[in-house]
């Protein structure tokens, strides 16, 4: 469904990504794992267009995009197959719940706004927040904001949704609740592309894992043979300081 060849991005001097390939298929739901400016948020980025890469070559549902050179109308059209949540949710302050979910079908599909209300709505329940739909996002917590944020994402039916670290701005006793709307929707085969800390919802709820270092994948697998037997080294020390940071820190999660 999705296959990145070469994918090379710099900021000034710093390559940040340094020729990324990744094959994404339908209903996969990959975790991107690395340590923190590793380059995880600037391949979501870029696979999103909201970062002008360098390199690389694109290819979704069969047609191929030169990423350094492709046009404002194809960014558009792929951008329409897609959707982004965001670490920080991203909402609008001023709109409800429920208008937070309907804007873009509204304003950016053009959809009669009865129609936009109805999936709205039925959204909002899928995650579990049918009583919120005229809350303002500053009546919400962040694990319901950002369960907004992920209706959000579904309205327009996506293809592949790209989550940001979706739970880290969330305190530890609602990340849950994200969490399990998030492993529903991998439940459902919803294709994903996850950077996350979780090692619980990489270990457990997504097919693939790519660990990323420096720019770039140093290991790309199946979710248990990575987790059980990782093959490089770096992938070994990187498991066993978060898993011994988990040990020491915090209790395991549910999810874990
Ligand atoms: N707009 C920018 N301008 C300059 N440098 C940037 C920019 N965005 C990211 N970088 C640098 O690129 C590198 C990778 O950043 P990135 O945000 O992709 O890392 P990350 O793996 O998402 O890290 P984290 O886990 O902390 O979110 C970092 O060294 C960062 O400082
Ligand atoms: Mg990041």
């Amino acid at each position: 469904m999705l296959e990145l060849r070469g994918l090379k991005k710099s900021f000034g001097q710093l390559e940040v990504l340094k020729g990324i390939d990744l094959q994404v298929d339908k209903g996969d739901v990959v975790a991107i794992l690395g340590r923190s400016g590793s380059g995880k948020t600037t391949l979501l980025r870029c696979l999103n267009f909201l970062e002008k890469s360098d390199a690389g070559t694109l290819s979704f549902d069969g047609e191929s995009f030169d990423m350094a050179r492709i046009g404002k109308k194809d960014i558009a059209r792929l951008r329409a197959k897609t959707a982004f949540v965001f670490q920080n949710y991203n909402l609008f302050l001023n709109k409800t719940a429920l208008q937070n979910v309907t804007e873009g079908l509204v304003i950016a599909r053009k959809m009669p706004k009865d129609r936009a209300v109805e999936i709205g709505r039925r959204m909002l329940e899928r995650v579990g927040l049918s009583d919120r739909e005229s809350y303002y996002p500053s009546q919400l917590s962040g694990g319901q904001q950002q369960r907004v944020a992920i209706a959000r994402a579904l309205a327009t039916d996506p293809e592949i949704i790209y989550f940001d670290e979706p739970t880290s701005a969330l305190d530890p006793e609602l990340t849950g609740e994200v969490l399990s709307v998030m492993r529903s929707l991998a439940e459902e085969g919803r294709t994903m592309l996850v950077v996350t800390h979780e090692m619980g919802f990489a270990r457990h709820v997504s097919n693939r894992v790519i660990f990323m270092e420096e720019g770039e994948i140093v290991e790309a697998g199946d979710s248990r043979s990575v987790f059980e037997q990782p093959r490089q080294e770096r992938t070994r020390v990187f498991l066993r300081n978060v898993y011994q940071h988990l040990e020491t820190n915090e209790a395991p999660s549910p999810e874990g």
